[in-house]
């Protein structure tokens, strides 16, 4: 057996161990060949060894909460397990931390965080967030709370980003105890702006504030930990993300928070599983945690997806895949920022520390062409648009929007308008390799050298993407759900004839 914790190996062998990274897909010329997937921040694909371990807790599925016949108990086994593996990774003492699963994603655990903080404090009615955060981190504290501020970021125009310590001060300062709690992202997920975590744990909490982490886009890219020990008063009161931003897809949300907020908390969700006895015209909730919270049936397989993934990451340490990251970062950057017609937003890697998210224009290119070229000719997957982050996108795109006369804020506007009011995205993940970034490059600089061609073999379609005029891919070259079912039924057939 070889010994896998901390084996230098580990990282390249898991590097190499994703479902479906080489896909093979056509391209317009008629060839065809393996994607480059540079989507990572919309979601991830599945590490093999996580979902080699879920499929073996398949020989033994049965739901938790029983101890009785072996299948349920492996099952309430495992499934504390993979709690375990979430606290484990953020470092947090289960002595004063709890982690719970909810819902597909981080979205779950917000609106849920958002209804039970606001509930707890009523008399505090102002909650601040930042201008980088994604709609999940901003329209569950719109909804329950009195008030919510938005804190301006760092910079201006195509550089704007990353949080401002002096403006967060100044803000915290003029709503004090007013202030219930401050919600902001780890690292963005339009520019991968990273966000000193435990010094803003220490601004709130001069206030008595709580601070409600967003760390979906962060998780995966850099090591997260629920306190800094070296300073006071530093610790993250609660932290959200999603399993399928960090190599398991299908795995719930996480939510890691402490035990003593919980505890003093109604759930927002009720069900079997979190109560210890009802009655008619009463019920009686548990006081164990995480239970109370993880209201019916749980995504178990998931759930243990998830755990192993989060075991593999801390066998090989999130340190060194931050320094691998950082290393392709600066790669992509120092090329794009020298071709003249691209432009970049939010700050410089050695200004402004970010993950591997970086959202760029071609100039004279819409963000929907662009996406769509990269496809189709050069097998590039990015994602296009405004990525749940309007507010910030039309922030970094202001130069450019008024130099074409749009209203960066115009509400509803025609689909010319949001061809243009957006960017595409290309999202590195722990499987990105240097070819990769360089294939990225080079398609940049073959799209720009034939302009006036990809102009005129595209129309619009919708209000945010373009479609090839001429080509259309064969049938069976993207994932069609009953082709697939027809040969697993097959296979079945086959077994039987
Ligand atoms: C920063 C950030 N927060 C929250 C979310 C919401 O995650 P989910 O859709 O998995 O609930 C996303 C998803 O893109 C994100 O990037």
């Amino acid at each position: 057996m070889i010994n896998t914790m901390s084996n230098p190996n580990l990282l390249q062998a898991i590097q190499n161990s994703f479902i479906g990274r080489d896909t093979e897909y056509p391209l317009v010329d008629g060839s065809s060949g393996p994607r480059r997937y540079l989507d990572s921040a919309a979601t991830t694909l599945m590490m093999q060894p996580a979902f080699d371990v879920a499929r073996s807790f398949l020989d033994h599925y049965a739901s938790t909460h029983s101890d009785l016949h072996y299948a349920a108990k492996g099952a309430s086994q495992a499934y504390e397990w993979a709690h375990e593996r979430v606290l484990a990774f953020v470092g947090a003492d289960p002595a004063e931390y709890c982690a719970y699963f909810t819902g597909s994603g981080a979205t779950a655990g917000f609106n849920r965080i958002a209804a039970e903080l606001s509930a707890k404090r009523p008399e505090r009615d102002v909650v601040l967030i930042s201008e980088m955060e994604h709609h999940s981190n901003d329209l569950p504290h719109r909804k329950h709370n009195g008030e919510t501020v938005h804190v301006p970021l760092m910079g201006e125009g195509p550089g704007y980003g990353g949080i401002d310590l002096e403006v967060v001060t100044e803000i915290v300062r003029k709503y004090g105890k007013r202030i219930n709690y401050l919600a902001v992202t780890g690292a963005s997920n339009v520019t991968g702006a990273l966000t000193p975590i435990h010094e803003m744990a220490q601004l709130v909490h001069s206030v008595g504030a709580y601070l409600v982490i967003d760390a979906s886009q962060m998780i995966a890219h850099a090591p997260v930990a629920m306190a800094d020990k070296t300073m006071d008063d530093a610790d993250i009161d609660v932290l959200v993300f999603s399993g399928h931003k960090i190599y398991a897809p299908g795995s719930p949300g996480a939510v890691i928070a402490k035990s003593s907020l919980l505890a003093s908390m109604t759930p927002a969700e009720l069900g079997g599983g979190m109560v210890d006895d009802v009655y008619l015209d009463k019920y009686i909730p548990s006081s164990a945690l995480p239970d109370r919270e993880e209201a019916g049936t749980p995504n178990i397989v998931g759930a243990i997806t998830l755990g192993a993934v989060l075991d593999v990451l801390l066998r090989i340490g999130m340190d060194k895949i931050r320094e691998k990251e950082i290393y392709l970062i600066n790669l992509a950057w120092e090329k794009l920022s020298a071709i003249s017609e691209v432009n970049l937003y939010g700050a410089a890697p050695d200004v402004m520390p970010r993950t591997g998210t970086i959202s760029f224009n071609i100039q004279g290119f819409d963000h929907g062409l662009t996406a769509a070229a990269l496809n189709d000719y050069h097998n590039i997957q990015v994602r296009n648009g405004c990525f749940c982050a309007h507010p910030y996108v039309r922030e970094l795109l202001k130069p450019e929007l008024w130099a074409l006369d749009i209203d960066p804020d115009a509400p509803n506007s025609e689909a010319d308008v949001e061809r243009k009011r957006g960017m595409a995205r290309a999202s590195l993940g722990i499987y990105t390799t240097e070819a990769d970034i360089l294939a990225l490059v080079e398609a940049i600089v073959d799209l720009i050298s034939r302009k006036e061609e990809i102009l005129s073999l595209y129309e619009p379609e919708g209000s945010n993407g373009y479609r090839h005029r001429e080509y259309v891919p064969a049938a069976g070259a993207i994932f069609n759900p009953e082709t697939a079912l027809e040969a697993a039924l097959n296979m079945q057939l086959n077994c039987v004839a």
